[in-house]
C-alpha cells in the first residue's frame, strides 16, 4: 500500500490542501507532522470552502484516520475550535489522534513573540503570531517546553507552568513595562479543560503510525508551509522554525523516510511569499497586483496581501532537491491565464556572476538579479480544461518548461480551486 508525502516548494500557500484532498481517497491515514495553526490549508469541493489550519486535510473525508503527529506544535483552545467549527458544518469527525509528544502552545508564547517582532522593527520575519516560532524555541531548549502528555499528569504540570510562567513573567515584565503578568492557576485551569476534552484523541502517535505500517495500511503525509521556509534549509532567518521541506517528514513523525515510496512536490506556477524576507522575482507592478487579483492571494490565516512574482526555478529547484521529490503538481495555472507573455527565473545574476545555485545567506538572495525565460501567454480560460492534451500548446510549453528547469516530472497539473478541476498525466 502506498505512502505518499505531499511538501510545499517555495513559500508555502503551493495548494498543498487541494492535493492532500484529492489523494485521501487512496490512504487509510492523513498525517500532519509539523508547524501549527500557523498553516492555512483550502480545499474546497461541491461548492463548499474548507479552511483548514491545524487539523490535517484528510479530516474532510470519512473512513480515514487523521494523525497529528510529534513535531506539530498544538494551541490547545486553536484545535477545538477547529473541530467544533467543523462539525458545526456538518463534518464527521472519525478516528482523529493527536501525539502525547507534540509540543503545546501557551498564552506567554504569544506574548514573547509579539516582543520579539516588534523589536525588529522594519526587519521584523512577519511571522503568523501564533506562537508557533516561540513554541518551537522553548521545545529545543528543553527547560520551558510543556507537551501534551504532560496535561494529563496534574501535579508535574502544575509545578511546571509555575515555574515556568514565574520566569516567562520575569522577563518579559523585563522588556515590556506594560506587560501584565500571567497567572499560572488560571492557566492551568483553562488548559486542564482543554487537555480534558481533546482526551480521547491524545495517544501516542508513534507507535500507532508504526503499527499501521507493518499492517500495510497507506499513509499520506501532508506537509506544511514550504520548503524554502525550513529552519535549517530555507531562507534564515525569515523561515518558521520547522524543518518544513521534504526533510522535516521523519523528524516530525517518527516514520522513517525509506518508508515513503511518493513524494510529490507542490508547486504554485508562479511565486507567492507571505511576511518579511528577499524574493527575488517578486512583482511590483501591475503585474504583481493582476496575479494577486487572480490568485486571490491574502494569507488565509493571517488575511495578509501575499507578494507574487514570476515563477522562479532557482528557489523552487533547490527546494525541490532538499526535500527529495520524485515530481511536481503544478498549480493554479489558470491564475495565469490573461497575461500576453509569461516569464521563468532560470537563474540568477549576483554581484555580476550568473548561478543557478540558491544563495545560503538572506543578503546575497536579497542582491540576486532574476534572469528570465520569457514565453508567451495562452490568453484561453482554462479553468475548463480536463485533460493535459485540451491545454493551450503555450500552457503546455509553460509547463515543460518548470519540468525541464526543474528536472522532475509535473505528474499533475491543477486549473482552479475545485477538486474536478484537476488533471493527472
Ligand atoms: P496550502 O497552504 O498550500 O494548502 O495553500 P492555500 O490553501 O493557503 O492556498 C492555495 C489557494 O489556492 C486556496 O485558496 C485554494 O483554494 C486555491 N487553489 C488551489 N488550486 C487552485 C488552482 O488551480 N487555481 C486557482 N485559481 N486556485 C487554486
Ligand atoms: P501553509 O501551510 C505561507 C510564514 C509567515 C512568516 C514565516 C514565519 O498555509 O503553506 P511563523 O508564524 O511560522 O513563525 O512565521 O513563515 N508562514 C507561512 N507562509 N504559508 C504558510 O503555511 C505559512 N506558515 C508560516 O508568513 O513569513
Ligand atoms: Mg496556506
Amino acid at each position: 500500500m502506498p505512502v505518499t508525502a505531499v511538501v510545499g516548494l517555495q513559500w508555502g500557500d503551493e495548494a498543498k490542501g487541494k492535493i492532500v484532498d484529492l489523494l485521501t481517497d487512496q490512504h487509510d491515514v492523513v498525517v500532519r507532522y509539523l508547524g501549527g495553526n500557523n498553516a492555512g490549508h483550502t480545499v474546497m469541493f461541491g461548492g463548499e470552502t474548507y479552511k483548514l489550519s491545524l487539523l490535517p486535510s484528510g479530516i474532510l473525508r470519512k473512513g480515514v484516520t487523521n494523525v497529528v503527529a510529534t513535531g506539530v506544535v498544538i494551541n490547545p483552545q486553536a484545535f477545538l475550535d477547529e473541530m467544533t467549527a467543523l462539525t458545526e458544518r456538518g463534518v464527521e469527525i472519525g478516528e482523529l489522534l493527536i501525539s502525547d509528544r507534540a509540543h503545546v502552545i501557551f498564552p506567554h508564547h504569544m506574548a514573547e513573540e509579539a516582543v520579539l517582532e516588534e523589536s525588529r522593527g522594519d526587519d521584523a520575519i512577519g511571522t503568523t503570531m501564533r506562537g508557533i516560532g516561540t513554541c518551537y524555541r522553548d521545545k529545543i531548549g528543553r527547560t520551558h517546553a510543556i507537551r501534551m502528555g504532560d496535561l494529563y499528569r496534574p501535579d508535574f504540570f502544575h509545578q511546571r507552568l509555575t515555574d515556568v510562567i514565574a520566569q516567562k513573567n520575569t522577563i518579559l515584565s523585563a522588556v515590556n513595562p506594560k506587560f501584565e503578568p500571567l497567572e499560572p492557576d488560571a492557566i492551568f485551569a483553562e488548559y486542564t479543560g482543554y487537555a480534558e476534552r481533546l482526551r480521547p484523541h491524545v495517544c501516542d502517535t508513534t507507535a500507532y503510525l508504526h503499527k499501521a505500517l507493518k499492517s500495510g495500511k497507506s499513509m499520506l503525509f501532508e506537509g506544511a508551509q514550504g520548503s524554502l521556509l525550513d529552519i535549517d534549509h530555507g531562507t534564515f532567518p525569515y523561515v518558521t522554525s520547522s524543518n518544513s521541506s521534504g526533510c522535516g517528514i521523519h523528524v516530525g513523525s517518527g516514520v522513517p523516510e525509506r518508508a515513503i515510496d511518493r513524494m510529490i512536490g507542490v508547486v504554485k506556477a508562479y511565486t507567492t511569499r507571505v511576511g518579511g524576507g528577499p524574493c527575488p522575482t517578486e512583482l511590483d507592478d501591475e503585474t504583481g497586483l493582476h496575479i494577486r487579483d487572480e490568485g486571490n492571494e491574502y494569507g488565509t490565516v493571517t488575511g495578509r496581501p501575499r507578494r507574487c512574482g514570476w515563477f522562479d526555478a532557482v528557489a523552487t529547484g533547490y527546494g525541490a532537491r532538499v526535500s527529495g521529490v520524485d515530481c511536481l503538481a503544478v498549480m493554479l495555472l489558470d491564475v495565469l491565464s490573461k497575461l500576453d507573455e509569461v516569464k521563468i527565473c532560470e537563474a540568477y545574476e549576483i554581484d555580476g556572476e550568473r548561478t543557478t545555485d540558491f544563495p545560503s545567506h538572506a543578503a546575497d538572495l536579497a542582491k540576486a538579479k532574476p534572469i528570465y525565460r520569457t514565453l508567451p501567454g495562452w490568453k484561453t480560460d482554462i479553468t475548463g480544461v480536463r485533460e493535459l492534451s485540451d491545454l493551450p500548446k503555450e500552457a503546455r510549453a509553460y509547463i515543460d518548461a518548470i519540468a525541464e528547469l526543474i528536472d522532475f516530472p509535473v505528474e499533475i497539473v491543477s486549473v482552479g480551486p475545485d477538486r474536478e478541476q484537476t488533471m493527472f498525466t
